[in-house]
């Protein structure tokens, strides 16, 4: 017999409060009401609009009515996507989907609406059926939990669970005659979920987890480098992309070579020191594969092991391009030398910002401090480009090459597009 979990979106899949908000704001700025404060903006997470709009800000019926419309001008194109999904929820779904379960979505949110925002976070793929308001049907959580079953479902089959974060989802699970998970990192207390009777409650998404499938193990996460030239926007892009895949729910974790652990970042100080002038190329890339050799095992392996996302600030094709290419010590040498330290583990994609030497340079020497490898000359790092380029063209479908000559925020948007596109295929 399969198990079924029916979820909640708002407050158990997703935390939607920024979207909901800036609509309940348009919409009051727009009929002439005064800012609602954050007070009144919590209680609108969970009722129906009109409700809210009635109890919360006086209006009468037919201007909640009207403000009612006025907020989906908003939410409909905008507030919808300023959401995201709680950390750990892909994984949780992807666990039960790997043990064979059948996930549902019950939502008081109107269905369309609620498709789109499951498909713009690619949750699609993992729930067979989301039941939400259709029209001005506007059915009660025990119905949509009913309807969001499978076919033939039997009540007095043992293994139902309703999982959301607050009282209505679990007075709809006992209506319905299934059992019920109340969640505490929602919009609802523990006091609410254990006095509406939840059959268990868990605080956090791991709790859900370890309660619905003890001893599963983790599915795997995925392995991502971003590189370039020093000065191509490194920094920036990294932050910009940290944000977005946390906003998928993905669990990242952001780490950086040469360094990453205590080991790796000793190794880092001495490679880098601007005083060791006297360094040998091949000590040099050595270095770099003993640091590396050590942040594999101890960081990068095991973050995927969990599941997680692991960026990695720079990896191999750094050495290849730097130390094989600006360094010319031959681009096979430094992936023999590499080869006992990557030892198979590779990135399953890597950004490659795309700007030529000459801009690179330009644009660190207008920056800070210039570290041993930025004081190389400008041949060095016409070499180090050329290098890129070769690593490129020998494999074209892992890299992300991405024009890093315009605006921050449009490469931010190329690089994030394409970089979830492969996550989610992956998953
Ligand atoms: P990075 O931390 O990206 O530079 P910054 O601190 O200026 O942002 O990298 C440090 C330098 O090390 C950079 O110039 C590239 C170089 N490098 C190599 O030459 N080989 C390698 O294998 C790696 C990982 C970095």
């Amino acid at each position: 017999m399969r198990k079924c979990a029916i979820f909640d979106l708002d407050g158990t899949l997703t935390q939607s409060e920024e979207g909901i908000w800036n609509g309940v704001r348009y919409a009051a700025e727009k009929l002439g009401f005064p800012e609602p404060d954050a007070a009144t903006l919590r209680k609108f997470i969970g009722p129906p609009l009109g409700f809210s709009f009635r109890e919360y800000m006086g209006m009468d019926e037919a201007m909640a009515e009207t403000a009612t419309m006025t907020y989906r001008e908003y939410y409909n194109v905008h507030g919808l996507f300023e959401n995201r999904v709680y950390p750990g929820i892909r994984r949780l779904l992807r666990t039960l989907k790997q043990e064979g379960w059948y996930i549902g979505i019950a939502t008081g949110k109107p269905q369309k609406t609620s498709e789109r925002v499951v498909a713009h976070f690619g949750l699609d793929k993992f729930v067979e059926k989301l039941c939400g308001p259709v029209g001005d049907h506007r059915p009660g959580k025990i119905e949509l939990i009913c309807d969001a079953l499978p076919e033939g479902w039997d009540a007095s089959i043992d293994d139902i669970w309703m999982i959301g974060d607050r009282k209505f989802d679990i007075e709809g699970a006992i209506g319905a005659g299934v059992k019920s998970i109340g969640v505490g990192y929602g919009y609802g207390s523990e006091e609410e979920l254990r006095q509406a009777g939840c059959t268990q409650y868990c605080a956090t998404v791991q709790d859900v987890i370890d309660f619905l499938c003890p001893g599963a193990a983790a599915p795997k996460g995925a392995f991502l480098s971003i590189e370039g030239l020093d000065g191509s926007g490194k920094g920036t892009q990294i932050r910009l992309l940290t944000d977005v895949i946390e906003r998928f729910g993905f669990e990242l974790q952001l780490t950086r070579e040469p360094g990453g652990c205590p080991i790796s970042e000793k190794l880092r100080d001495i490679i880098l020191d601007k005083n060791h002038e006297e360094m040998d190329d091949v000590t040099e890339a050595l270095l770099y594969a003993a640091s590396r050799a050590q942040h594999v095992r101890q960081v990068i392996r095991p973050a995927v092991e969990a599941g997680k996302v692991l960026l990695c600030d720079r990896f191999v094709d750094s050495s290849v391009a730097y130390q094989g290419g600006g360094r010319q010590l031959g681009v096979q040498r430094v992936l023999d030398i590499n080869a006992p330290a990557v030892d198979g583990t590779m990135p399953m994609a890597t950004v490659y910002l795309d700007v030529d030497h000459e801009t690179s340079m330009a644009r660190r020497a207008a920056a800070t401090e210039l570290d041993r490898m930025e004081l190389a000359g400008d041949s060095f790092h016409a070499r180090t480009e050329a290098g890129y380029r070769e690593l490129i063209a020998r494999d074209p479908e892992r890299f992300i090459v991405v024009d890093a000559t315009r605006t921050p925020e449009e490469i931010g948007r190329e690089v994030a597009q394409r970089v979830l596109a492969r996550l989610m295929e992956a998953e």
